[in-house]
């Protein structure tokens, strides 16, 4: 949590107070050298419960900017995200780690899991911190290692693992302490077809519902079926917002 960013959080308004996520005039920037580059101009977006959301378009679009944004764990440079009715970039530091440990679990198009711990432990580790006794966090790990599975994996290191079953300790590690939010960046890229419908099965199981929400960034063309709704993103701005996806694509 390095970024230290001038923002302005008056910009939130018109939010539909059933939203899972609604985010206004969403700007980032980053620095590159002497010049400033805008990644995000401006984005206005809700994102519903009840429904899973996809975020399209081509690499370096902006996808993982704005849902690092969205799930608290990149500043905007200008707007504001409101998650659950919560302003979340009002919190202290304090507030927005615990916030987002009770709310939300994410996958990162890197998996970031632990290297000297295995992958049960390392799929509990969101119970872990949250103070859940390691027996108990441990066995509910292993139960959506099953689900997703790879049960028979529970027992061994990241470097023991595929790509594909790394990939899928990282779907359990979001989905065990069920976070009212589920953000996934290209969750099922390192998969053959059927597991990565088994995942989408799964996220669709634990995270959609009428208080649940999950936004899912996506290439996989063999999944687009499965979306509720699709966001395209071009160039740091949405260019299409509805429930298939635009004739050009
Ligand atoms: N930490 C960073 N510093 C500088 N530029 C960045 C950083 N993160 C992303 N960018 C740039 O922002 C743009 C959007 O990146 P990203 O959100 O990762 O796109 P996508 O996920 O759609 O591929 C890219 O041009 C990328 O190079
Ligand atoms: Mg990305």
């Amino acid at each position: 949590m390095s970024e230290i960013e001038v923002m302005d959080t008056s910009a939130i308004g018109g939010c539909d107070p059933e939203a899972a996520i609604c985010a206004r005039g969403i700007v980032r920037d980053f620095q590159a050298g002497q010049s400033t580059i805008r990644v995000l101009h401006g984005i206005d977006t809700d994102i519903r419960s009840g429904e899973m959301t996809y975020v399209v378009g081509e690499s370096g679009s902006g996808k993982t900017t704005l849902i690092s944004i969205m799930c608290g764990i990149l500043w905007p440079t200008e707007g504001a995200v409101r998650v659950f009715g919560t302003d979340i970039y009002s919190l202290s530091d304090t507030e927005l780690v615990n916030f987002r440990l009770n709310n939300i679990g994410f996958i990162f198009q890197q998996y970031n899991l632990i290297p000297s711990i295995d992958a049960a432990a390392n799929a509990a580790v969101p119970l872990i911190a949250k103070g859940v006794p390691v027996g108990e966090a441990r066995e509910k790990a292993i139960e959506l290692l099953e689900a997703l599975n790879i049960g028979d994996q529970a027992n061994k290191l990241p470097r023991q693992l595929s790509g594909g079953q790394q990939q899928r300790v990282a779907i359990a590690r979001a989905l065990v302490h069920e976070p009212r939010l589920v953000v996934c960046d290209e969750p099922t890229a390192a998969l053959d077809a059927r597991s990565g419908r088994r995942v989408m099965d799964l996220l669709r199981e634990v995270a959609v519902a009428p208080d649940r929400a999950c936004i899912i960034v996506t290439h996989d063309n063999r999944i687009f079926d499965l979306a509720d709704r699709i966001l395209v993103l071009e160039d740091g701005r949405v260019t299409h917002d509805g429930t298939e996806m635009p004739d050009d694509h």
